[in-house]
């Protein structure tokens, strides 16, 4: 039997036979040669086949196949400058692995969203599906790879909590034993932590918010990654997300893209991002939002119009800081420069992708975190060990949280967020 090789690595064989191990992704005929398009998970090539070449039975047989039925597939490497990958098969022979038991439900034609989102577990071996699930695993990769060359030590945090982090709106309640207790907002409280013991940290894993809206962008379980820095205030935290995002961008321009031309993504649009991001105040923000026509006054949190409409102004990501403390996290140090203010930045990816990341300087001082948690009725006893943190050796520090799925959406060039996750969990959706 010929060696078996995958399809990315087809260039590397022309002239030689080899095996490929996959799926029927689709199948047309001119009557005298079949092409059967095959994929095996990097790739689809076209396999063509002839009544000489195979044989009349395997011939007659390949006419019939439905798709998705599952073959191992040998045959000659061809050049074929037609081909998107460059090169296509001459096959040989083919055996069937499992032929499936009825017709594939996801045909060539068009489906509506609400079928495909049913059928997500078969969804996912499109074309677009493989391409944007690719981008994700390269900007996972691309994150940690930022971090883990750089000095911070990668931190877990806890899943069951015991109290809010991010406000006491969205909280999934879930029953401990004889108690309550909640999914995790974010794994913030937990870095602060980690950044005491280890200086700098990251946390990453799924956060989970019971976000009654249906927007295209929010999900009730998502991914985040929230780096935290001992010894780092607000301007070293802009700096750190600003460096880290024209990284991973980067990074994912240098390695996708083949994925990003699936997706048909505009790459002047990633090219662009690069240093130095605007940062603008708050008050700027809402200044350049009533020069639009847009009612907006000091208070006021932004939305997703108010988003779009600044992301319009830039090139690049916006770095927004210093909000109303008001409308942000009890844990956020304010500005002595002006105390309505936090210490805040958010920032806001162009082309109306939205918030990707929420960041700040933490309140370092004891009895002004005491105060906070007092004001925002937040429950002291589940927070005790959190002020513990400023009783000992209490530090400036600062840190920030990058959703990954609506950085997923910006680099892929999506417009809803359900598609950037395997298996998107939403208001109405927690199945398949
Ligand atoms: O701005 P957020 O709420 O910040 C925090 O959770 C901080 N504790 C982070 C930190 O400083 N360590 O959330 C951070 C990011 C948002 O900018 C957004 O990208 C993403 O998490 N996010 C969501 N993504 C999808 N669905 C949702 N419901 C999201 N909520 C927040
Ligand atoms: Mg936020």
């Amino acid at each position: 039997m010929p060696a078996h090789v995958y399809i990315d690595e087809l260039a590397h064989h022309i002239g030689e036979e080899v095996t490929l191990k996959g799926w029927l992704y689709g199948r047309r005929s001119s009557g005298k040669i079949h092409f059967l398009q095959l994929r095996d998970g990097t790739g689809i090539v076209q396999c063509v086949a002839s009544r000489a070449d195979v044989g009349e039975e395997l011939f007659a047989r390949a006419d019939k196949l439905g798709q998705e039925t599952s073959l191992i597939l040998d045959g000659v490497v061809r050049e074929d400058k037609r081909s998107p990958i460059g090169v296509e098969l001459h096959a040989q022979r083919f055996s069937v692995v499992a032929e499936p038991t009825q017709e594939y439900p996801i045909s060539p034609k068009e489906h509506g969203t609400a079928f495909l989102m049913d059928h997500r577990h078969l969804w996912l071996r499109s074309r677009r599906q493989v391409a944007i699930l690719r981008i994700r695993s390269e900007i996972i990769r691309a994150i940690r790879n930022y971090f883990d060359g750089r000095g911070f030590t990668l931190m877990d945090a806890p899943i069951f909590t015991p109290a809010a982090c991010e406000g006491t709106s969205n909280l999934f309640e879930v029953n401990y034993f004889d108690d309550k207790a909640y999914l995790t907002q974010s794994g913030q409280l937990y870095g602060e932590a980690g950044a005491m013991a280890l200086g700098k940290v990251y946390v990453f894993g799924p956060t989970f918010r019971a976000e009654k809206s249906k927007t295209r962008r929010h999900l009730t379980e998502f991914w985040m990654v929230e780096p935290e820095v001992a010894y780092l205030d607000l301007d070293g935290d802009m700096d750190l997300a600003e460096d880290f995002l024209v990284e991973v961008v980067g990074q994912v321009l240098r390695n996708r893209r083949p994925e990003l031309a699936v997706l048909e993504r505009d790459l002047s649009k990633l090219e662009s991002v690069q240093k130095p991001f605007p940062r603008i105040r708050y008050e700027e923000a809402i200044a350049l939002l009533q020069r639009k026509g847009k009612p907006a006054q000091f208070g006021d949190d932004f939305g997703a119009d108010e988003e779009t409409a600044i992301s319009e102004e830039f090139d690049r990501p916006v770095m927004i800081h210093r909000y109303p403390s008001q409308i942000k996290a009890f844990y956020m140090k304010r500005d002595p420069a002006d105390p309505r203010t936090a210490l805040c930045v958010d920032v806001i990816a162009p082309e109306g992708y939205g918030e990707i990341i929420g960041g700040s300087q933490r309140e370092d001082d004891l009895a002004t975190l005491e105060a906070r948690i007092a004001e925002h009725k937040l429950p002291r006893e589940s927070f005790e060990w959190y002020l513990d943190l400023r009783r000992y050796g209490s530090v400036p520090h600062a840190g920030f949280g990058l959703g990954i799925e609506r950085t997923v959406a910006w680099l892929c060039g999506l417009h809803h967020v359900r598609e950037t996750i395997p298996f998107p969990r939403m208001l109405e959706k927690i199945t398949p």
